[in-house]
């Protein structure tokens, strides 16, 4: 039982019970019953409901998207992904070294993952950050097929991703922020996760970009990134802007 105040209560009730004349011990044990289910309830429910933010529909004046389900996971390793993506030239510009410390946050099966793994190897880690379950197996089947032994996979919380604080050099979301639900916590758990000179690098779908062919709300423009990330505690650092349909935004702590 965890709270704290039932848990007073009732170890008065149980010792006023022992002092008691035989007629009120009946009493004071059903209370004592009532008390016990009570705490019980609150201990299930009641903290556990009221740590949980409400998701969102919209943010700072932008739709969510829908969260891309596991079931499509083989759309993340499409043939034409390099050509549209530029996913070598993307890491190319993270700048990696031997012995970092990145977040793959919402890493889905990896396609970004383990390549970063072998960048950061033999002392550097990357966390792999997912919340659905399924992905899980197919990222711990990925590290083992591309021989990465420094990957630690993460199953996080919409609004929770359960990093260590002050550890990350590089929290890298492609394709992800558009997505959260509960953006505002998100944003705030990942910048104590940062160490104080580490970055947040999104690559998103170019908004302003009518060419760019994907859903509007899973594209997201500077302007609004900037908007989102200079309202959370967050500062404009450096900008990428060559890949053929994403850009590249590094934001720090302000
Ligand atoms: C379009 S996929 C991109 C996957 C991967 N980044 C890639 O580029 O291959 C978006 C992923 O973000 C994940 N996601 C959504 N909200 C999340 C959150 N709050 N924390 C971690 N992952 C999240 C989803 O489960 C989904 O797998």
């Amino acid at each position: 039982m965890k709270n704290n105040a039932s848990r007073v209560l009732l170890c008065q009730l149980m010792l006023m019970t022992t002092a008691m004349p035989f007629f009120f011990k009946g009493t004071a044990c059903l209370l004592t019953g009532v008390l016990v289910c009570v705490a019980g309830l609150a201990d299930e429910a009641g903290p556990v409901a009221a740590l949980e933010p409400p998701a969102v529909k919209e943010f700072m004046g932008r739709q969510i998207a829908q969260t891309m389900h596991s079931a499509g996971a083989s759309w993340l390793m499409r043939r034409e992904r390099e050509r549209e993506e530029a996913g070598a030239l993307m890491r190319q510009k993270l700048e990696l070294k031997p012995g970092m410390v990145i977040c793959d946050m919402g890493c889905g099966n990896g396609y970004h993952t383990f390549p970063i793994a072998k960048a950061v190897a033999p002392h550097g880690k990357v966390y792999g950050v997912e919340i659905q379950e399924p992905y899980l197996k197919m990222l711990d089947e990925g590290a083992k097929k591309n021989g990465v032994t420094n990957f630690i996979p993460v199953l996080g919380l919409t609004y929770d991703p359960k990093l260590p604080e002050g550890s990350m050099d590089i929290i890298l979301l492609v394709d992800v922020y558009h997505e959260f639900d509960r953006p505002a916590e998100m944003l705030a758990a990942m910048r104590k996760a940062l160490k104080p000179d580490g970055v947040l690098v999104f690559v998103e779908f170019r908004g302003e970009d009518d060419r760019v062919p994907i859903k509007p709300e899973h594209k997201m423009s500077k302007a609004q990134l900037t908007k989102e990330l200079t309202g959370n505690g967050f500062k404009l650092v450096k900008q990428f802007d060559e890949l053929p349909w994403q850009h590249m935004m590094w934001f720090g702590k302000q």
